[in-house]
């Protein structure tokens, strides 16, 4: 079993892309995901210092659209969530696209080539081109992602296991936009910075519990199950901006293999833990998107699965031209404003 390659070392460069797909576009699509593999290839080849690496993510209601199987246990649409003070916004995504690699011109033209390939038949949410900054640092001046599981750990909190056995070696990943309000980040003192985040800013360096803020980021984001073991998320966070609109921000995106630890992770963030001691990062920064994918393993995707009944009627049953038409409601289920 072949897996996407979820794991990988931070890399310089990463577009994102969500897509919502146009209702009757799934056989375009479904033959794009059978050619994802050769078309990363025929970049990726060509530049194979640059580490060029595609990982792709299926919606959960554009699953239902696209096979008769069950969708993997984790699947299910975003779940926006509204605390005392902040709130996560669920938003439209049927495909993600998470290109990395050293340098953006190959994320661009790997991400072009596919776009050539959709074309009148998808729709770009979000398009997000991120950067890495200094030292790994997010634009809040923090380092970013040294808490991220190593070695054996990270594909243990990645990859679905024997919980799944069909969907076992995929994954989930929730990506979030966040934007920060610079401005009222700069005027806090560094030493007020740190406890936001609960580690010190230039060496990177967690507090010790006994001084770190029960709402820093760090406290908040750290999960203890039952038996007394972390419960682990990979991150590839990745900062963004623009100048001239003055838009700033960090592209949240966290894989696990079940999904549930990062929803417990946004719970705590948002309506606090206990509840109404939420997340003091979410004082300088908004969520404003918030979408939840599976993503498959590399042979599901080559040997892409055929059409569910909903997309292939005539394949499932003959036609009777005396039978009563029903409403087969391709794409029925969607609500996305988008379309
Ligand atoms: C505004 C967006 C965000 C920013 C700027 C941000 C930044 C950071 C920074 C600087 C750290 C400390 C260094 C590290 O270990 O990586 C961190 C840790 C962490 N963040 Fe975030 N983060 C953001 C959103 C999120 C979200 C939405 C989640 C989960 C749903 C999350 C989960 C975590 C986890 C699990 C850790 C490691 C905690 C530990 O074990 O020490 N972060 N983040």
């Amino acid at each position: 079993m072949v897996t996407q390659q979820f794991v990988a070392p931070p890399a310089r460069a990463a577009l994102f892309l969500v897509l919502t797909v146009n209702e009757g576009s799934e056989e375009v699509v479904r033959d794009v995901l059978a050619d994802l593999s050769s078309i990363t290839r025929s970049v990726s080849f060509r530049i194979p210092d640059d580490e060029l690496n595609c990982v792709l993510g299926i919606g959960a209601e554009f699953w239902d659209r696209m096979f008769a199987l069950p969708r993997p246990k984790g699947l299910h649409p975003f779940v926006p969530l509204e605390g005392p003070r902040h709130s996560a916004p669920g938003t439209p995504g049927d495909l993600l696209l998470h290109v990395r690699a050293h340098h953006m011109d190959v994320c661009f033209e790997l991400s072009r080539q596919v776009m050539n390939r959709l074309r009148g038949h998808a729709v770009v949410i979000d398009e997000t081109h991120g950067f890495k900054y200094f030292d790994e640092r997010d634009l809040l001046g923090f380092v970013d992602g040294t808490e991220n599981p190593e070695g054996a750990a990270a594909p243990a909190a990645v990859l679905i296991d024997d919980e799944d056995p069909d969907y076992a070696g995929g994954s989930y990943v929730i990506v979030q936009k966040y934007t920060h309000d610079l401005g009222a980040w700069g005027a806090l003192p560094i030493e007020e910075q740190e406890r936001v985040i609960g580690r010190s800013k230039l060496e990177d360096v967690e507090m010790p519990d006994a001084v770190k803020p029960v709402n820093s980021h760090v406290h908040l984001n750290t999960i203890i199950d039952a038996d007394g073991v972390q419960r682990q998320i990979l991150r590839d966070n990745m900062p963004f901006g623009e100048l001239g609109t003055e838009e700033f921000g960090t592209y949240f995106i966290g894989y696990a293999a079940d999904p549930g630890v990062i929803e417990q992770m946004l719970r705590n963030m948002f309506l606090g833990s206990p509840p109404g001691n939420t997340d003091r990062i979410l004082d300088f920064s908004t969520a404003r998107t918030g979408t939840l994918f599976f993503t498959p393993t590399v042979d599901f995707l080559d040997d892409v699965p055929g059409p569910g009944p909903a997309a292939a009627p005539a394949e499932v049953a003959p036609v009777d031209a005396d039978a009563p038409t029903t409403d087969l409601g391709i794409g029925g289920l969607r609500t996305a404003a988008a379309h």
